[in-house]
This record gives structure tokens, sequence and C-alpha cells, in this order.
């Protein structure tokens, strides 16, 4: 069975640095680290670390590959720069030094080539993920299996409503597929950061602490 550790931050800003170290110590022991990211709310403040990083010291993220957690199908084009590859660009991609062509995203025409690709790239050292309110972790939706690997997944409507604060509050225009790694593709990786910073994911994080395996 993996073996976690808790790690209890004094604040927000504490809790995004210690996250943001993780990967910059990856990233600086092992250049050609491969990185696993996520999007959302709660790594914008770890990807902002990571850029001031970058500026002051200089690390070097040349060699360095990345997959991302999961991206959305049927984005209106209105609201193209709210997708997960504009959201990687914005935040973290456009101010580091890696190269384009080490960054990666699922494909909703062939999902689970996603998982091959990793594989063959010699697999993820360290996966970051967030978790949604619900206890979704990448998009895998509340009762996906625990064998599950990248395919395309709907949200649920607790998530469309959790979303649509990046869609201008209107839920019908949050798109209602994605592209995820599974559940298996993410325990593939060889170390796992989950980062939680709200208050309204207490209630999940306390189910994951308490069922491991709980496809809930
Ligand atoms: C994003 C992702 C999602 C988010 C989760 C939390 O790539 O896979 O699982 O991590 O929805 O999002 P925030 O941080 O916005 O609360």
């Amino acid at each position: 069975m993996p073996q976690y550790k808790l790690f209890v931050c004094e604040n927000k800003e504490a809790t995004s640095i210690a996250a943001a170290k993780s990967l910059i110590e990856t990233v600086t022991s092992k250049p050609n680290a491969i990185l696993g990211l996520a999007t959302g709310g709660t790594m914008v403040p770890v990807y902002a670390h990571m850029v001031s990083d970058f500026m002051s010291h200089h690390t070097n993220y040349q060699f360095t590959h990345t997959f991302n957690l999961d991206e959305y199908i049927n984005l209106n084009p209105l609201y193209s720069s709210e997708s997960y590859c504009s959201f990687m660009n914005n935040h973290l991609f456009d101010k580091i030094n890696i190269n384009k062509t080490n960054i990666h995203f699922p494909n909703s025409k062939d999902p689970a080539y996603y998982d091959t690709l990793i594989k063959n790239s010699g697999g993820i050292d360290v996966q970051l993920v967030g978790v949604g309110v619900n206890g979704h972790i990448g998009f895998n939706e509340p009762g996906s299996s625990i064998d599950s690997i990248t395919r395309v997944v709907q949200l649920t409507d607790s998530t469309i409503k959790a979303n649509s604060r990046f869609f201008g509050g209107d839920d019908n225009l949050v798109p209602k597929f994605a592209v995820s790694m599974g559940i298996q593709t993410i325990l593939n990786a060889r170390k796992i950061i989950l980062v939680a910073t709200d208050i309204n994911k207490a209630n999940a994080i306390k189910h994951i602490l308490l069922n491991h395996y709980d496809p809930q």
C-alpha cells in the first residue's frame, strides 16, 4: 500500500511554497524529470512561486517533460482562454525556459495513448494534483475505478457548478466533457503531491484520509 505523509501548513501561501519547492527540488536534482501537472485555482500560487524561483535562481526546465492531468473537450471558442493549455501557458510555461515540445496534454481522439506515452517517457517522477469539492482528482469524478486510465469523462453537475466561476458564472458555458488521466495513471507516478488550500475541500480531504481506496 502506498505511503502518504500529511503536511499541514500555516496558510495557503506556506502550502503553495511547500508544493512549489518540492517540484523545484525534483527538477534541480533531475533536470530531465517528468512532471505531472494540474490546473485550477489551487495551483495559481504554486506556479507563481515556481516562476519567481525561475527568475531569481534560474532553475533549468530545458530538459523537463510535463504531462498535464486533463483538458476540456468542446470548449466554446469564446472561452478558449479557459482551456487548461492556456492556463498552463499563462501561469507557467510561457514564464520558464521549458521546451514547448516537451509539454503534453491528453487528447480525446486517442486518450489511452497518453498512458503509453507516459510509460515510454520513463513514467512520472512527481504528479501534482488538486482535489475537487466533491473529491474528484483530475477529472475522475466520484465512482471512478481505481484501475482507470486516460479516457473521456463526463463532468458532474457539482463540478460544472464549481467551475462556472471561470465561465462568467454561467453553468451552460462550462464544457460537459473532458479528457483526464485515470486513477491508475495518477497512481503510477513515483510521487504524488496533493494540494488542498480551501476550506470547502476539508470534507473531501477527510474522506480521502479515512477511506484510501473508496471510489467515492
Ligand atoms: C485540474 C484538475 C482538477 C482541480 C480541482 C480543484 O487540472 O484536475 O481536479 O485540481 O478541480 O480545482 P481548484 O484548485 O480550482 O479548486
